[in-house]
């Protein structure tokens, strides 16, 4: 018998009947409560499950629970109460005597996958650390202390991390950046910051008569060369421009300039400073695009509360987020 009881609504065992069984007896509100108090737990099963690499071995095949147990490397008892966890929050789906991935964890939780998010719940597991000074930043409206430079800077493989963070996140952006913009118009595109190279490839290819300019750091152009090379044909209208968009002058040429999620993080003076340096590069008629998460209206809350947050808690100009997100 199963029974999920709380609060003053709490039955006593003996009302219930022999084999019967009780999903729930929250009302929606005590069950969204409970939903929020037990936010960490699930997303430390997330965590815990991506690091031991759960989801990727489940990609093709579902297993019982001794075969996980091993592969998890994780004692029969505890490892039973982790993945009916993961079934309960809906990362995995359990069939007779098998755990297999759902469908959720199959599109996003399975590592070579195009839509894959480990370096997003990465940076969420790091924030984990940080939100036990979320009480402080607010009240003193200040970044944490929490160090982030494992994120930014990954020892030998520098600011790996970061970088397929942006190429993870960059999916949706992307693609609403192309609803939101026709680029018809445009002969070369100047992508400030353009990390990974996901929108130089993406619209160089829905546009054959656009070209495109990446500009970032130095190690991240690496990784961008490394992510464009298997697109050959794109390439010949790819340029790569390496340098450091706070001290170097924007690239000329291009009758285009995009800053997509550039602006938000930096103090309003670098901002202008960005800004400026984008209207010195331009020809007349240009055009600058400033692409940013934003909120539908500044009196109703929506989910880019969780942007916000993160600014706040990482960056040491999180409050020019409020004018944008
Ligand atoms: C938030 S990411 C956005 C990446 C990309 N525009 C997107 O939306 O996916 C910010 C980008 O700015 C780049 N960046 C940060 N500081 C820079 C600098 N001083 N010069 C050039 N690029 C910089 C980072 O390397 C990163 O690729």
């Amino acid at each position: 018998m199963q029974v999920f009881v709380m609060w003053e609504r709490a039955i006593s065992i003996d009302q219930l009947q022999g084999d019967q069984i009780v999903e729930s007896l929250l009302t929606e509100s005590e069950s969204e409560l409970f939903g929020i108090m037990t936010g960490a737990f699930r997303a430390q099963l997330l965590a815990v499950a991506l690091k031991r690499d759960l989801f990727t071995y489940l990609a093709n095949k579902s297993f019982k629970l001794e075969q996980l147990s091993e592969h998890l490397q994780i004692p029969k008892a505890p490892c039973k109460i982790f993945l009916e966890s993961l079934v309960a929050i809906k990362l995995l789906k359990k069939s007779g005597d098998t755990y297999g991935n759902s469908s959720m964890a199959s599109t996003y939780l399975v590592k070579g996958r195009p839509e894959y998010q480990g370096a997003n719940v990465k940076l969420f597991e790091s924030l984990y650390d940080a939100c036990k000074e979320l009480e402080n930043s607010l009240a003193e409206d200040k970044p944490t202390t929490t160090n982030f430079a494992y994120f930014f800077d990954d020892g030998d493989d520098i600011s790996s991390n970061y970088a397929n963070l942006m190429h993870e996140s960059g999916v949706v952006p992307t693609l609403l950046l192309m609803e939101y913009y026709d680029f018809s118009n445009s002969k070369w595109l100047l992508d400030v910051g353009g990390g990974s190279g996901r929108l130089a490839a993406t619209l160089t290819s829905q546009y054959s008569g656009l070209g495109v300019v990446l500009f970032d750091l130095s190690q991240i152009c690496a990784q961008a060369q490394d992510y464009l090379t298997p697109f050959p044909t794109l390439n010949s209208r790819i340029e790569i421009y390496p340098g450091n968009f706070l001290l170097d002058a924007f690239p000329e040429g291009p009758d285009t300039i995009l800053m997509m999620r550039i602006v938000h993080d930096w103090s309003d003076d670098t901002a202008r400073l960005l800004l400026r340096k984008a209207f010195t590069a331009l020809p007349p008629g240009g055009r600058l695009l400033i692409f940013e998460t934003m909120r539908a209206s500044d009196d109703v809350p929506d989910d880019t509360f969780a942007i916000s947050l993160l600014m706040q808690l990482i960056s040491p100009a999180g409050h020019s987020t409020r004018l944008f997100s």
